[in-house]
């Protein structure tokens, strides 16, 4: 079999960096581009240990760029498509980049795809397109929800998935899609809640918590959700939605918080409840059986055994995340600013 050629896009963001190591140490016959802009999010550090590698190739520039991308693209058997902007919040704040990058950038990966003919275009997406579950309810998205996108990133995701569908039904390109709940572990970088958390205590500052802290999301251990992207690419079926979730019962922010203090001994009282953030989706709550009955794929970490490893990767690891909290002193100073947690 000759060598197979994967684009990952946003390789140097928290989950397309920890699926290139995934990928490389279980596929060390393939090849790798990894084609990311390097934005706020994007960090070169994480994939230190494998930058040497003759099968690994970084390429800084823009999904959102035709010439750059048909370049690259000739020599492309798989796309695995990462790059995204992908915090809600900023998303509130300046809506245009998310737009710009997550439906005009994913739609010039489309056609260059197309053009080269590419064997499969595997689209990274989200939960979020599905909109928000009532508190209390037991009610889970399955491959079947119908999109309710409720901020600009999730609507700007939702137009990429319609994107996708679009180019498979109209061109007959090869796709597949999968919609990840929330993902934590090892380089995520600390505006996401959790490594926010661990690194605020770190630093001995509080925990902010939107609201009331009531609203709940489905945890998944990023290198979980790297296995499931490999089954899709290896063994799913084309055209086919996948969902890949975590969690069996819901887990409110307040509990996940007090967790993550209680494992790090702490207070339980070291944070504050701050601004809610506008629109604030309450509950997500992912069906994975679909995945799980046609791949075998079912999540191996709990989420107080990944929280733990995670904690531990940032202790040993400061070195890695306190250049991008000071980078990026501004955003944080006001994002949270009259409360205790900058
Ligand atoms: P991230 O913000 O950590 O990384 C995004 C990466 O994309 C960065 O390296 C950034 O430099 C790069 N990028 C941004 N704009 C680009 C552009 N125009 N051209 C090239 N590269 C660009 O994101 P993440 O959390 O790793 O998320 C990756 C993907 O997974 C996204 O598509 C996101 O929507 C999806 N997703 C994330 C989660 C989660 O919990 N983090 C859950 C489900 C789905
Ligand atoms: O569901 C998948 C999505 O998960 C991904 O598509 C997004 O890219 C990813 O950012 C994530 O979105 P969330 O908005 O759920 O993640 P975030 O870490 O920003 O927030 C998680 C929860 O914690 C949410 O209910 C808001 C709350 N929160 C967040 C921050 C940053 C706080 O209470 N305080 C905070 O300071």
């Amino acid at each position: 079999m000759s060598t197979q050629t994967l684009l990952v896009t946003g390789g140097a963001g928290f989950i397309g960096a920890n699926f290139i190591l995934y990928w490389l140490a279980n596929h060390p016959d393939s090849r790798v581009i990894n084609l990311d802009l390097l934005t706020y999010a994007g960090n070169l550090e994480t994939l230190h240990q494998i930058e040497s590698l003759p099968n690994y190739t970084f390429v800084q520039g823009d999904i959102g760029n035709t010439e750059l991308v048909n370049k690259i693209m000739a020599d492309v058997d798989t796309v695995v498509h990462f790059a995204a902007e992908t915090h809600v919040d900023r998303s509130i704040k300046n809506p245009d980049i998310f737009l710009t990058t997550n439906i005009l950038g994913t739609h010039t990966l489309l056609k260059a795809a197309l053009k080269h003919h590419v064997k499969r275009f595997h689209h990274i997406s989200t939960d979020e397109v599905f909109g928000s579950l009532e508190l209390g309810s037991t009610k889970k998205f399955t491959e079947k929800t119908g999109y309710d996108p409720r901020s600009p990133y999730s609507a700007s995701k939702a137009a990429s998935d319609h994107l996708v569908r679009a180019y498979g039904e109209t061109y007959g390109l090869p796709y597949t899609i999968s919609n990840c709940s929330n993902n934590y572990g090892e380089y995520q970088f600390p505006e996401k809640i959790i490594p926010l958390a661990i690194t605020n205590l770190m630093a001995g500052r509080r925990i902010p918590v939107y609201g009331d802290g009531l609203n709940v999301r489905d945890w998944l251990y990023v290198q979980d959700h790297c296995r499931a992207i490999e089954l899709i690419l290896t063994t799913g079926q084309e055209h086919q939605t996948y969902l890949i979730g975590g969690l069996s019962h819901d887990v409110s922010n307040l509990e996940l918080i007090k967790t993550i203090l209680r494992l790090m001994n702490h207070a339980e009282t070291e944070f504050d409840f701050v601004t809610d953030r506008p629109g604030h989706d309450q509950r997500y709550a992912v069906d994975w059986s679909y995945i799980h009955q046609s791949l075998g794929w079912s999540p191996t970490v709990s989420l107080e055994e990944g929280l733990q490893r995670t904690i531990d990767w940032y202790l040993a690891h400061p070195d890695w995340w306190q250049p991008l909290k000071t980078k990026n002193q501004a955003y944080f100073e006001s994002h949270y600013a009259g409360s205790k947690s900058i």
